[in-house]
């Protein structure tokens, strides 16, 4: 494969009929023939920037002319421009070569500082330049063979050998798609390259992934290295797997375990799978909706003894010698709130076996010293005695990696080493036989980059850039002058007024009065907290539109999120998460000036058609296509409309004491779940869910964290919510809350009711008697329902109906068909109905 890597050259007289600009002519010339692309430049204008595009060259040369020497002090404009080009090449990149092409100076007359950085020193006609070509050619040769990681040099040897395969996957190599019309697309789209590495597990050249040796095994030891591990495992199905394999390794059924109730999906997945008993750690909550940390006072011994205690579930479990196995938090939150992961694991260390810190969002944060010990695995921090640690990280959300990229980070305590092979059990478990080989080779990469000084500089950039866009909101602000309005930025109130400043700005300090250090406690709007417990990551930025205060309080006017977010959409800028007042974006290695600063005009003109009301169907024509209803209303008057409608039902509190409430585990998650597969469940109508047991997740969007997992019991504030959301999806079709779990089930006239899947009544009655019953009449088994009421559809993406969905049942008659066809279907044989096997 031939690489695009360009032999950069700098002289001013490159274009000059001079006799330097022959001799420099001549060299680029000599480089051409040996193969190499040659870029020629005049200027040493700004060099800086130049540097920065260091990534795309294999070697510089940096002609210096006599008479650019004034004198020998080594402060010759040259020689400071020299310097500073070079510092900035080496910030990122310390082995690209750099050459010196002079006259008659030598080394004598350049500084120590600059000699060092140097791969050579050229003396014009001194040789011929078709040696000297050959002389550098072979050291950028060398320097771009150095850049490859072990897998992804392996996958391009493969690719270039032209082997014909006969192995899988079968469009050989991409041939089978250049056999019709729209494979043709296909292959012209991904490009060839992509379809000859796609390749499988019978090339032992690139190693085994399900083995971890080869070129494969060698990658992840030194991603392993990099990331400060002491193993590193790549996972091809992204972090939801990641932290499956680490919960099948560590937890079995009927483990006590302790979780964020902030977590993500994957890990009651987890609890779900493993048949653990969780106990769970609260975070705080914001009236904005932003999830906050944990509060310290829960890691406590004593704090999680209690919850184990309280749990109904763990009865005449003795909470004082119980041991948890796993702990397990997310760092950082969806907001960019991170722990310190050193005074955890000091406070669990041996009470704890493992602790897990779902890295998901913050692979970043080991290549900058900004995060000092804000993250799981650090440079020259001590491990925990007993506990073993492990951090699984998204490379493919910050960091280079495609979709599903991501790894397992384990640490060995001091006395506890990980048992590979026990673990490669539980890996095993989660793995494709068949894994993406383009993935692999993008954790390779990924990890590469990241490799100091490259890494550390770009997240420096990534942290540069997310401090400037909060500099420039700032400045906007200031600009239109306290009478009017503008966007937020959720942050500290003191900012550097220049470059990254300091940690100590983003650290959430506890209200100690006096302190030099207390300015920074109530920004965040989470209450008391530790002094240093937590950090916001600042390149995770959540911008806050008016309407809502940090109280909770609705003021007159407003202005909802998701209206600014779906204009955002039609002018081209997509965010990440959408709140009610406040919307997410975040400032990852592959962001760009161009990028925030796009996003910081369409906000201008979001503000600017705000203020005249512009009518929305020139505004949001797409949005309008779809709910005709808003057409002639005004921008302003919309966002009224929403905005008092949250107002009236308050929803911002009802949501945070919705996620506040007590949750009542009734049953195992692992048991709740169970009743799916042995159809032992009901589909319940909401407004009867009070005191009814889940078998499903439910998960309200936004802010997507589950509110019920399996076995836990509806409460009358979630069952509110839920009849509020009901009520609210009606009056404003198109800003609907959108509910993971519930069954979504339209009749034949087109009116739409949700509910529930929960463990079914009877087997409450006999397992539960105190459980609280729903009236029998109306909550049908699932199937029934849906027969009866035509079309099922699951509101949760990972949850299929199991009926026919509303957009394939053509007319009432075939809605009935094939339901009754399914309904069939379902009855076991020998049984009299779903239920039979229980009575
Ligand atoms: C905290 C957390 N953990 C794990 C995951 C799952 O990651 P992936 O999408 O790589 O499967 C996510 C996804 O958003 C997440 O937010």
């Amino acid at each position: 494969m031939k690489f695009r890597f360009p032999i950069v050259i700098i002289d001013e007289d490159y274009r000059s009929e001079n006799t330097s600009g022959l001799g420099i002519r001549a060299l680029a010339s000599a480089i051409e023939q040996e193969g190499f692309d040659v870029l020629g430049v005049t200027s040493y204008g700004d060099l800086t920037q130049f540097a920065q595009q260091q990534s795309r060259a294999s070697a510089f040369i940096l002609s210096i002319d006599d008479e650019e020497f004034t004198s020998d002090t080594g402060i010759d404009p040259i020689v400071l421009s020299l310097r500073s080009f070079i510092t900035e090449v080496r910030r990122k990149n310390t082995e690209v070569p750099i050459y010196v092409h002079g006259e008659t100076k030598t080394a004598r007359h350049l500084p120590n500082d600059i000699l060092r950085e140097l791969h050579g020193f050229i003396h014009m006609f001194e040789d011929t330049p078709e040696f000297v070509a050959r002389h550098i050619v072979r050291e950028a040769k060398a320097y771009l063979e150095g850049v490859q990681p072990p897998f992804f040099k392996a996958l391009l040897d493969y690719a270039e050998d032209g082997s014909y395969s006969w192995h899988c996957p079968g469009h050989g190599g991409g041939v089978a798609f250049l056999k019709s019309p729209v494979g043709q697309m296909y292959h012209q789209f991904y490009g060839e390259n992509m379809l000859r590495a796609d390749v499988c597990n019978a090339v032992e050249e690139l190693g085994q992934l399900l083995d971890h040796n080869g070129a494969i095994g060698e990658s992840e030891r030194n991603a392993a290295r990099i990331f400060n591990a002491d193993h590193c495992f790549f996972v091809t199905n992204g972090t939801s797997t990641s932290n499956k394999m680490v919960w099948h390794h560590t937890v079995a059924p009927g483990d006590v375990v302790v979780v964020d109730r902030n977590c993500h999906k994957s890990i009651l997945h987890s609890i779900i799978m493993t048949g653990a008993i969780p106990v769970f750690l609260k975070p705080t909550r914001n009236h904005f909706g932003i999830i906050g940390p944990i509060p310290k006072s829960e890691f406590e011994h004593s704090a999680i003894q209690a919850k184990i205690k309280a749990n109904p579930l763990l009865k005449g479990v003795d909470a004082k010698t119980v041991k948890p196995r796993i702990l397990t938090i997310t760092q950082s939150t969806y907001d960019g709130v991170l722990y310190n992961t050193e005074t955890i694991k000091n406070m669990l260390d041996g009470y704890v076996d493992n602790l897990h810190f779902d890295e998901a969002w913050l692979p970043h944060a080991a290549f900058h010293p900004f995060y000092g010990s804000y993250h799981a695995m650090g440079k020259k921090r001590a491990r925990p005695k007993h506990s073993v640690v492990y951090a699984t990280q998204s490379i493919h959300k910050l960091l280079a990696g495609i979709s599903q990229a991501s790894h397992v980070l384990v640490q060995d305590s001091q006395t506890v080493p990980l048992d590979r092979p026990l673990f490669n059990e539980s890996y095993l478990m989660h793995t494709s036989t068949s894994p993406q080989y383009s993935i692999i080779a993008s954790c390779d990469v990924a990890a590469a980059m990241m490799e100091p000084p490259g890494g550390t500089a770009l997240v420096e950039e990534s942290l540069l850039e997310a401090l400037d866009f909060r500099r420039a909101m700032r400045k906007v602000e200031e600009e239109f002058g306290k009478g009017d309005w503008w966007f937020k930025v959720w942050g500290p109130d003191k900012l550097a007024d220049e470059g990254v400043g300091t940690a100590e700005d983003w650290i959430i300090r506890g209200d100690t009065k006096g302190s030099k250090k207390s300015g920074n406690t109530k920004w965040h709007g989470f209450g008391p907290l530790a002094d240093g417990f937590n950090m916001l990551d600042p390149i995770k930025s959540t911008i806050v539109t008016p309407g809502l205060n940090l109280d909770g309080k609705f003021d007159k006017t407003g202005i909802p999120a998701s209206i600014v977010t779906k204009y955002l959409a039609e002018h081209g800028v997509v965010v990440e998460k959408t709140g009610l007042y406040s919307f997410f974006i975040m400032f990852t290695i592959g962001i760009t000036k161009g990028r925030w600063n796009t996003l910081l005009a369409a906000l201008q003109q979001f503000k600017d058609d705000y203020e005249k009301n512009q009518p929305m169907w020139r505004i949001l024509p797409e949005f309008c296509q779809q709910h005709k209803r808003y057409e002639r209303m005004g921008l302003r008057d919309l966002c009224q409309h929403v905005h008092q409608l949250y107002a009236k039902y308050d929803i911002a509190r009802l949501t945070t004491e919705m996620y506040l409430s007590d949750l009542t585990p009734a049953m195992k998650p692992s048991d709740a779940f169970a009743h799916i597969a042995q159809r032992r469940t009901e589909r319940v109508p909401i407004d009867e869910l009070e005191g009814r047991i889940t078998t499903s997740l439910i998960t309200p969007y936004p802010p997507g964290i589950p509110l019920l997992i399996p076995g836990e019991v509806f409460n009358k504030k979630i069952v509110d919510y839920l009849k509020f959301s009901r009520e609210f999806s009606a009056l404003s079709p198109g800003f609907e809350t959108d509910i993971h779990g519930l069954v979504e089930i339209e009749d034949v006239d087109g009116n739409v009711s949700y509910f529930a899947d929960c463990v079914a009544e009877v087997e409450v009655a006999r397992s539960k008697p105190a459980a609280k019953k729903a009236s029998a009449q109306k909550a049908l088994p699932a199937p029934t329902v849906a027969a009866k009421k035509g079309a099922a559809k699951s509101k949760g993406s990972a949850k299929k109906a199991p009926f026919p969905k509303p957009a394939i049942a053509k007319s009432t008659r075939a809605i009935k068909e094939r339901a009754d066809a399914q309904t069939d279907s379902l009855v076991q044989v020998g049984d009299t109905g779903p239920f039979a096997r229980n009575v």
